[in-house]
């Protein structure tokens, strides 16, 4: 009997696993959002498509059994992690966590590039988190095994925006023609830095409804602006919700304001609630990288069109997807 396994959108056309070292991504460092082209977008989304059905239908499979995983975390995180060594052990691979860096060398005051070096004698791939910007691009300037930007600072977070985009896809049939509206903490929102760009891609209109002093950076805006894409900035969210296919809200990243009580003064500000979304489209989605702390009521929670739980699901076939193209097997 075979089991019914309900499509994410549509059924994407079958991509043979295997070995495929001659592939674009085969070795390759995922830096940046700004090293992939259109092309490469669908291909991602092709094999996430398949991961999704074949952990819908198996669970697991030995895709990358001896491959081995360092997954090397200098800030907090749950879903990035979780999901990489779920992603990695559902492909028959296995990881060595270190989630904090506090237990490690790295508290004996070793750098970072000893500390990749170190990491890729033992691994295959590492995934990097680390506070600052360009982190990941100087460990890879290090590494010869591939390294996967799981966040650097302030800059940018490409997996993030690759499960974004796939969400988009996924929920509402195409990227094309939306408006996408970005609201919260643009200025500090790594995800919400490599979102914008990775959208300009596409025929898209992007909204950034912030305070003044959280709005989007100039130079990202100049990067888009490049693209042709239009672009508004907006304090209040009111005047583009009627018109918004996406709401992209985003936390307050407290833990990168020098000023303490500058946070505080922001906190409470732009929250989601099931009063705001009567004004919303009927179809549109709401998303969130997530943590949430306070930017979206709990009740929005219920209403269909509240895709963030989802999208965090997303990022595992996107990442099961990108660990098997890195190590030649997709
Ligand atoms: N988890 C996301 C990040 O690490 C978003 C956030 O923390 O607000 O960038
Ligand atoms: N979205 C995201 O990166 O979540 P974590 O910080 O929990 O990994």
């Amino acid at each position: 009997m075979t089991s019914f396994i309900p499509p994410l959108h549509e059924k994407s056309p079958h991509l043979p696993f295997g070995d495929q070292q001659d592939s674009a991504f085969y070795g390759r460092d995922i830096i940046s959002v700004n090293q992939f082209d259109r092309g490469q977008l669908n291909y991602i989304f092709d094999v996430a498509h398949e991961m999704y059905e074949m952990v819908a239908r198996v669970g697991s499979f030995d895709l990358l059994k001896g491959k081995i995983l360092a997954s090397l975390f200098y800030e907090p995180s749950t879903r990035t992690s979780s999901s990489f060594t779920s992603a990695m052990e559902r492909l028959g691979g296995s990881v060595i966590p270190i989630n904090n860096v506090s237990y490690s060398s790295v508290t004996k005051g070793e750098s970072l590039p000893d500390t990749i070096r170190t990491l890729e004698a033992y691994a295959d791939v590492i995934v990097l988190r680390h506070p600052e910007v360009g982190s990941s691009a100087l460990a890879a300037r290090y590494a010869q095994k591939p390294i996967i930007n799981a966040g650097d600072g302030i800059g940018e977070h490409p997996t993030q925006a690759l499960l974004d985009l796939f969400t988009i896809q996924e929920e509402l049939g195409q990227v094309d023609g939306l408006t996408i509206t970005m609201m919260g903490d643009l200025k500090y929102g790594r995800t919400v830095h490599s979102l914008a760009r990775l959208l300009t891609l596409y025929d898209i209109r992007l909204n950034y409804v912030a305070p003044e002093i959280l709005q989007m950076p100039a130079g990202i805006k100049e990067e888009v602006e490049a693209k042709g894409i239009k672009q508004a900035s907006y304090e209040d969210l009111i005047p583009v919700l009627p018109e918004t296919d996406v709401l992209y809200v985003t936390r307050v990243q407290k833990e990168r304001f020098e000023d303490p009580s500058k946070h505080e003064e922001l906190k409470g500000s732009y929250v989601i609630s099931t009063e705001t979304m009567k004004a919303a489209k009927d179809r549109m989605i709401v998303m969130h990288p997530l943590p949430r702390v306070w930017e979206i009521d709990m009740g929005v929670d219920e209403d269909p069109r509240a895709a963030y739980f989802r999208q965090m699901e997303y990022g595992l076939y996107i990442r099961m997807a990108l660990l098997a193209m890195v190590l030649g097997k997709a």
